[in-house]
């Protein structure tokens, strides 16, 4: 059976928090979660583009339910005032999509140190979802979506001693660390909800291969070959925002979506959303304990699951 936007269950009275909400992939799922009654805090960087994103949602969903949130991933103050921002404002997070992030760029780093696709791919959701967890361990039910790609398959468990490439960094290796960071994330994350009793679920989900900015920024940015090429091969044949949102949605809101699982596209990138077998190294629970440790170490910040408020 194929699952699409029109499966999405009614979402009224659920809060959720979308990161990257201004544009590409997030601006969908906040746009289809608003579409279905969830209230959307849209958690975002360029505060103009997220305006005007917002603005798009209310045009096509009139009686859209939408807050926009400044939210700096690259930044761990950023966060964590984002993060107390909706505490403040929301006894609930119903559904938490980790979906902000950059594909293949030159070497930079964040306000903290941190090599820039690891930090904003990964560590700045890592620290974002456990300041998060009062609210999330409120829900009767909590939803955290992250969002891994291909790139994973050429990305390497963390090393403890230089996660941040130091000496060693090329666009794609930090790309693959990154997002198999993400895929090791969601799965330890999900086991720690079940060893803990909670009810939350947590999901990864690749979107397949899309035309949003994401091909074309790393191109901008870089002009290096291999980005080029992606950017105008995603132009050519990849799916629409609306497709490579739909395993991001489904991960939110399907009654049936498993914890612990990933869905794609039923052909890797392109299709319907599925769930999808998992095997070896994406299973490593070795990976993953390093994974949280250099987590909790390089961003402060340790997961409470007896935080419930
Ligand atoms: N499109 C694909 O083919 C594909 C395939 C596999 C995986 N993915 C994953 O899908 C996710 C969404 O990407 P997309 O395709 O929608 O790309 P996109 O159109 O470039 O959107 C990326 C989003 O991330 C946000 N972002 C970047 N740096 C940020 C920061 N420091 N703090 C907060 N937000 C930041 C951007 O906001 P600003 O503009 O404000 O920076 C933008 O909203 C990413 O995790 C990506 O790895 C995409």
């Amino acid at each position: 059976m194929t699952w699409s936007a029109a499966d999405i269950p009614d979402q009224s009275g659920r809060v959720a928090v979308v990161t990257g909400a201004n544009g590409g992939l997030g601006l969908e799922v906040a746009r289809e979660l608003a579409r279905r009654g969830a209230l959307v805090v849209m958690a975002a960087r360029d505060q103009a583009k997220a305006s005007s994103a917002r603005a798009s949602i209310g045009s096509q969903v009139p009686d859209a339910a939408t807050e926009l949130q400044p939210l700096d991933l690259a930044s761990l103050a950023s966060v964590r005032e984002a993060a107390a921002a909706i505490l403040a404002g929301h006894r609930r997070v119903d559904i938490l999509v980790n979906n902000a992030g950059l594909m293949g760029i030159d070497e930079r780093r964040t306000e903290d140190g941190f090599e820039m696709q690891l930090g904003v791919n990964h560590l700045g959701h890592f620290a974002l979802t456990a300041l998060l967890l009062p609210a999330l361990l409120g829900s009767d039910g909590a939803r955290v979506v992250s969002v891994t790609s291909t790139g994973r398959h050429f990305g390497r468990p963390l090393d403890p001693d230089n996660p941040h490439l130091h000496g060693n960094y090329d666009p794609w290796r930090a790309y693959g660390q990154s997002k198999l960071a993400n895929l090791h994330f969601a799965l330890e994350l999900d086991r720690r909800f079940r060893a803990a009793g909670t009810p939350a679920r947590s999901i990864v989900v690749h979107p397949g291969f899309t035309g949003t900015d994401l091909q074309a920024r790393s191109a901008r940015e870089t002009g290096g070959r291999s980005q080029r090429f992606f950017s105008a091969a995603v132009r050519r044949v990849g799916m629409t925002p609306a497709q490579g949102a739909l395993p991001l949605l489904r991960a939110a809101t399907d009654p049936g979506a498993v914890g612990g699982a990933l869905y794609t596209p039923r052909w890797v990138n392109w299709g319907p959303p599925v769930r999808r077998p998992l095997f070896g190294r994406s299973r490593s629970r070795e990976a993953m304990a390093t994974l949280w440790e250099v987590s909790e170490r390089e961003t402060g910040v340790g997961f409470d699951l007896a935080a419930r408020r």
